[in-house]
């Protein structure tokens, strides 16, 4: 008797391998058999008319702080998301100091919320404090960074740098997977590209990806893409170019050049990516990004929470503000930037090595609607209304493809003795109900969710809290 069966699903393995008809039989935490005729299950669930396929995971995210103080994850496990990387754009809940964060740490811990002066520490509060998800943690450069020194929108020295790389290797040591950069953010971008070769260093050593929001995603951005696959070369590891995107007008239709290179890059070197589908952006709010963006609103605000929600210009205008009066007003603060093209959304999603990642940003009042309706859309709106690739390459893009790229070697599939992670949907319902308005929905179409073996989401309800903090290998 096996613990749990499903059965009459149409399986789709997550290796991008056309479906069959197959039942599912679990053991603990593990797959133990693929196939039909199978003995019976102390649980079975019936997947008639549903697709079986390998628990999503989201390869680009910011639960970090969630993961602690929200745990049952609804936005992902809602989705048939069962495992998430984070510590994603530099930032990660350790190591970080006492007191005021500069931007953008303090959009993700603030005054009273759980941080680490230890990164280690954080591995050991996930691992004693399960959530519905696995996760798998990066460590934050710039949370490296607001350590060392004294203020972040510097350079730092080559005493810094040691220190920086030395704090690194410890946390690498202690299981991170790697380490992301933010040289975008101020907090970051005044770090040279031997600053991150030289603080990264532990990754040619102890293992990890580097995972970077790159310095430009506009004008410069493909100056950007030379610097990462630069780094990726210099420390001889796979680089991961996060939720790739080119924004802003002047700039639309710029993701030909980047994804060719990007293709001819891959023939020399590790190269990877992720990217959400939406034409949206969301980070901290300033006025910089308001100006190119077509239309903003505001996610989130510490002193004036009521305007989450609110146009930044309609606000600007109703408060009688400058567009800078009002973002410095309303620090810290998130929006939501439109800035992006349909047409470059499309082109990057369809490119085939590009995993999915939400990068959603959890616990704001009106976040982004990624953080709920990423997966849905993408197996929905993008694969099955818009015809971008088939059903198979579309979950091969939010498990196998994902579980390769980040080293995950039980995960990402299913066959007998991996770890038993599994969504049951419906392809011809799944869809995002997420919107800019209301984003706190649940999606359609997702039935049950598995996490290591416990059924972690049963027709819109919320189950076991399973998820565990993935070892590196
Ligand atoms: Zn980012
Ligand atoms: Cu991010």
């Amino acid at each position: 008797m096996y613990d749990l069966v499903i059965r009459h699903g149409t399986l789709i393995d997550g290796t991008a391998a056309i479906r069959r008809t197959a039942d599912v039989a679990v053991q603990d935490d593990r797959i133990v058999e693929v196939g039909t005729g199978l003995a019976r299950g102390r649980e079975e669930i019936d997947a008639s008319g549903r697709i079986v396929a390998p628990g999503f995971i989201d390869a680009h995210t910011h639960d970090d702080l969630a993961l602690l103080v929200e745990p049952s994850l609804r936005p992902k496990i809602s989705q048939g998301v069962t495992t998430c990387v984070c510590g994603n754009c530099g930032v990660s809940l350790g190591p970080l100091p006492p007191g005021d964060l500069p931007e953008p740490l303090n959009l993700l811990s603030g005054p009273g919320l759980p941080r680490f002066g230890k990164a280690a520490d954080y591995l050991q509060a996930l691992r004693e404090q399960p959530a519905a998800v696995n996760s798998v943690p990066l460590l934050g450069h710039s949370a490296l960074r607001a350590t060392v020194m004294d203020r972040t929108d510097r350079t730092a020295s080559a005493r810094e740098i040691e220190a920086m790389r030395q704090l690194a290797e410890d946390a690498l040591r202690a299981g991170y997977h790697g380490i992301s950069t933010g040289l975008f953010y101020a907090s970051a971008s005044q770090a040279t590209t031997e600053e991150v070769i030289g603080v990264c260093a532990p990754l040619s050593t102890v293992g990890g990806v580097y995972c970077t929001h790159m310095r430009d995603e506009s004008a410069g951005v493909m100056a950007s893409i030379e610097e990462t696959a630069r780094i990726g070369r210099a420390l001889g590891v796979r680089a991961i170019i996060s939720h790739h995107k080119v924004a802003g007008l002047p700039h639309h239709g710029r993701t030909v050049q980047t994804l060719e290179r990007i293709q001819e890059l891959q023939t020399q070197q590790d190269l990877a990516l992720d990217a959400y589908p939406y034409t949206a952006s969301s980070t901290v709010l300033t006025a910089g990004r308001v100006a190119t963006a077509e239309r903003t609103f505001v996610t989130t605000s510490g002193p004036h929470p009521e305007v989450a929600g609110r146009d930044v210009h309609e606000l600007a205008r109703e408060w009688g503000l400058s567009v800078e009066a009002l973002c410095e007003r309303l620090q810290p603060a998130g929006a939501v930037y439109f800035s992006m093209a349909e047409a470059d959304v499309e082109r990057v999603l369809a490119y085939p090595s590009t995993m999915i990642g939400s990068d959603g940003i959890p616990l704001q009042a009106r976040p982004h609607p990624r953080l709920w309706g990423t997966f849905p859309r993408v197996l929905g709106h993008y694969c099955r209304d818009r015809g971008l690739f088939s059903l198979e390459t579309a979950v091969h893009k939010m498990t196998g493809l994902t579980a390769q790229r980040f080293g995950l070697a039980d995960r990402g599939v299913i066959a007998s003795g991996k770890a038993a992670d599994l969504v049951i949907f419906d392809a011809d319902e799944v869809a995002d109900r997420a919107t800019f308005e209301d984003p706190n929905q649940d999606s359609a179409g997702v039935d049950w969710v598995v996490v290591n073996g416990q059924v972690a989401w049963r027709q819109g309800e919320p189950g076991a809290l399973a998820g565990r903090l993935l070892e590196r290998p």
